[in-house]
């Protein structure tokens, strides 16, 4: 298939294109590398562009004859979402609304969309199913909803096939090393623990110990980034036109924050310095996901279901590359 990644140079983006391309899908990256890095595509597949920048986005479709989208662009910091909701609302919304007009309009068929366990907001029942209620609790989440719903609409309505993956929290790197986890700033627990082993931190702040969990800290479903990757080829491949999908792509297995650093200190051999800290906003106690529907309708099945393997592989990049890309 031709299929045009947006936000390819991104950390989940670079791992599915390295994906699709070992499958031998023809990609197209089309990405402004704010947050995405020149190293982590094949320079081939790579266009420097912006979603806002429609009629160009347009153009690189039509010339590459484009026969499927994987959307990942977006901003993603629930905490600034909270305080610069238009960001989130121009670039998440009203960008990927543009584009999604676009791929209707030149007619391709086949469009997966990034979305987030953020959707549910507090969930009530735990794991989290797809039937769960969403009500995200900050303009991040909100926005991920919001184009969920227009996708929907526009499947409904109009020859368009779409699945949105919904996911829990991304972690890990390519077992090559090649390619891994790298944000500016960096605010995921996984590769702020790994620089604290490697000396680049002085401490991990755990944000909450007083949440209703087995030892107060919060709970999250760690899932890594080829698993991940590998549930957009299945996606793909099973999309029809006029049908949408939802799916939770997650372990549904939970780790605390403290197990994830107890894990990283086995992993690492380092003793990882922790400072208790309060609650961060925002955070649910527990996110864990169901992920019955994606194991039975796309026979996904992750690999690496025990975090100790997936920090392994993060441990890896960030040890190879403790600067990253060394690009921002
Ligand atoms: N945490 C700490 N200390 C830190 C960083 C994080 O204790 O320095 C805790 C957080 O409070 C949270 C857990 O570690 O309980 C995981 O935090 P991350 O920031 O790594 O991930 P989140 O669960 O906040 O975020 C992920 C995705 C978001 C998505 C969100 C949905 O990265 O894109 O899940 O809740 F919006």
């Amino acid at each position: 298939m031709r299929i045009l990644v947006t936000g390819g140079a991104g950390y989940i983006g670079s791992h599915t294109v390295k994906l699709l391309l070992a499958r031998g899908h023809a990609v197209t990256v089309y990405d402004n590398l704010s947050f995405g890095h020149r190293d982590a595509v094949p320079k081939e597949t790579l266009v420097v562009g912006d979603l806002k920048d429609i009629d160009h986005l347009d153009q690189i479709m039509v010339v590459n004859q484009i026969e499927a989208v994987i959307h990942f662009a977006a901003f993603a910091y629930v905490g600034e979402s909270v305080t610069n909701p238009a960001k989130y609302y121009q670039n998440n919304l009203l960008n990927s609304m543009n584009l999604l007009e676009r791929v209707r309009r030149l007619g391709i068929p086949r469009f997966v969309f990034s979305s987030t366990c953020a959707t549910y907001g507090v969930p009530t029942a735990m794991p989290i199913t797809e039937d769960e209620k969403q009500s995200p609790i900050n303009p991040y989440g909100n926005s991920k909803f919001c184009f969920e719903k227009m996708l929907a609409d526009y499947a409904a309505a109009y020859p368009l096939g779409f699945t949105a993956l919904r996911y829990f929290n991304a972690s890990g790197a390519a077992p090559d090393g090649s390619i891994g986890e790298d944000h500016t700033p960096e605010t995921h627990l996984i590769p702020l623990v790994l620089q604290v082993a490697l000396g680049q931190r002085p401490h991990i702040e755990i944000f909450g110990t007083d949440y209703p969990t087995s030892d107060g800290t919060c709970i999250r479903d760690y899932i890594h980034v080829d698993d991940l990757a590998e549930a957009h080829l299945l996606a793909l491949e099973k999309i029809q036109p006029n049908q949408g999908n939802f799916y939770n792509v997650g372990i549904g297995r939970g780790y605390s924050v403290r197990e994830v650093i107890q894990v990283a200190e086995e992993v690492t051999g380092k003793k990882i310095a922790v400072k208790e800290a309060p609650r961060r906003a925002g955070d649910p106690p527990s996110l864990v996901a169901g992920s019955d529907k994606i194991r039975r309708e796309l026979g996904w099945q992750p690999k690496y279901t025990q975090l100790r393997a997936i920090l392994e592989t993060a441990w890896n990049w960030h040890k190879a590359h403790p600067k990253g890309y060394g690009d921002k």
